[in-house]
């Protein structure tokens, strides 16, 4: 009974809203997309490594808010970099979760009501 709860537990805690309440950090939501900047920048395609980065954050970007934060974040996070915004829309069709309505972010891009 015990192995039955503990698998009970471990399906909830992996099925169950891994994002829900509180949005994380700027940080959190960065960092698993920092192997993609490379690709932002023109160097190839994206890598199984960053496509695992956008995976997770795929939840993240089905509510307003998140998608909005996930959009704020990245327009910090690439403030000094030279890249090219038009990719940004691309990586994660070319990841395989389809178009998630990230917007091509420039500095000049608003991330409220995107
Ligand atoms: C960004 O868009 C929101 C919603 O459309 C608007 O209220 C806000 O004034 C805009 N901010 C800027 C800086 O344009």
């Amino acid at each position: 009974m015990e192995i039955k709860s503990t698998i009970f537990f471990l399906i909830l805690a992996l099925t169950c809203c891994p994002l829900q309440g509180a949005l994380p950090s700027c940080s959190e939501v960065v960092n698993p997309l920092q192997p993609c900047f490379p690709y932002l920048k023109g160097r190839g395609g994206p890598t199984s490594v960053c496509c695992n980065g956008v995976g997770g954050l795929i939840g993240l970007a089905e509510t307003k808010s998140g998608l909005e934060l996930i959009c704020k974040c990245l327009k910090d996070a690439l403030e000094h970099a030279s890249y090219d915004p038009n990719l940004i829309p691309t990586v994660t069709t070319k990841c395989g979760y389809g178009n998630i309505g990230l917007p091509p972010i420039s500095q000049g891009t608003n991330c409220s009501g995107i």
